[in-house]
């Protein structure tokens, strides 16, 4: 694993929803080197409370005018500490990062439709997947190639203020299909319900509450079709030291802890020992 800590200028930081936000920093090496489905560590520069940093997805990467890479975008939720403290940070201010991190998303099977389904804050490693399938965008160094011919997105909030970035996906070239727990966008009810209705795609990559991957990893299975989900586990060091972050993984004499840092955060949702 390959990855370097950072002092980066915060370049802007603005609502996308309720509770939602988009910092951008300065990084271009860490925008260079991250590709979709990694993550980035943010911590608080220069300060013990709280200690350690929090994982978060990279939304997407930044470009100058001739395409360069020169930040990354961080979608996020305001939930506690330091979400809380990042919501704060104007442009001058500066965190500390480290990344790239993580296993990254895998190739689509087939080249045709892939779908990607969203719950809560689990929108956020999609835009750049979205961008990498369509080879719009390519990432570390590798130039643009198209992966899938259609990506939908499938995504699921408890209520419309809480979409976080619609607008983003739609202009990236996603088809994207909403659902509300309270009906006020979208489907009323679960967005793996709304997914049910629809055709199979291809492939299938998940993000979002647990609830929300069992039943997408059972819907997968019993239409037989691959399914890849990036976990949310909460981490301590990001980097596979401290073993905070484990999952249960099944191996061939059983099972097995696998860290989520760096084994993951995408696992094949068949391994997966829930
Ligand atoms: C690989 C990965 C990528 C992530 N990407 C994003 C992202 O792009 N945007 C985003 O907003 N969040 C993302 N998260 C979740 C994010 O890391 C947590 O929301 C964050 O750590 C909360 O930090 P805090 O200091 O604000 O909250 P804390 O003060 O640490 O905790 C507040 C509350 O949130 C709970 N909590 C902390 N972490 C998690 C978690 N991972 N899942 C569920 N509950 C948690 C705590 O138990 C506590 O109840 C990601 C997590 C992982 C593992
Ligand atoms: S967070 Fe420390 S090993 Fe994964």
């Amino acid at each position: 694993m390959s990855f370097q800590q950072y002092h980066t200028p915060v370049l802007a930081n603005f609502s996308l929803a309720r509770n939602t936000f988009l910092i951008r920093l300065q990084a271009p090496a860490l925008a260079e080197a991250i590709r979709p489905g990694q993550f980035v560590m943010i911590r608080m520069p220069k300060s013990t409370d709280p200690l350690l940093g929090r994982p978060f997805a990279f939304y997407d990467t930044v470009l100058d005018e001739h395409g360069k890479p020169i930040g990354i975008d961080v979608a996020y939720l305001v939930v506690g500490k330091v979400t809380g403290l990042l919501a704060d940070l104007k442009p001058g201010d500066a965190v500390d990062v480290w990344g790239p991190l993580g296993n990254g998303f895998s190739e689509p099977a087939g080249d045709q439709h892939v779908g990607l389904v969203a719950g809560g804050i689990g929108q956020t490693p999609f835009l750049a997947h979205i961008r990498e399938l369509l080879g719009t965008r390519g990432y570390a160094g590798n130039p643009a190639r198209r992966r899938a011919h259609k990506v939908s997105l499938y995504y699921g909030v408890r209520s419309a203020d809480l979409a976080a970035g619609v607008e983003d996906f739609t202009k990236a070239g996603a088809a994207v299909h909403l659902a509300s727990n309270d009906g006020s966008v979208g489907h009323h009810g679960f967005i793996t319900d709304l997914l049910a209705q629809h055709g199979a795609p291809q492939h299938l990559f998940g993000c979002g509450p647990e609830p929300m991957l069992h039943a997408l990893a059972k819907q997968a299975a019993q239409r037989g079709i691959p399914c890849h989900l990036s976990l949310e586990t909460p981490m301590a060091c990001g980097v596979g030291i401290c073993f905070s972050c484990v999952t249960a993984v099944k191996t061939s004499d059983g099972w097995d802890y696998k860290r989520v840092c760096v084994e993951g955060p995408v696992f094949d949702a068949k391994c997966l020992q829930w």
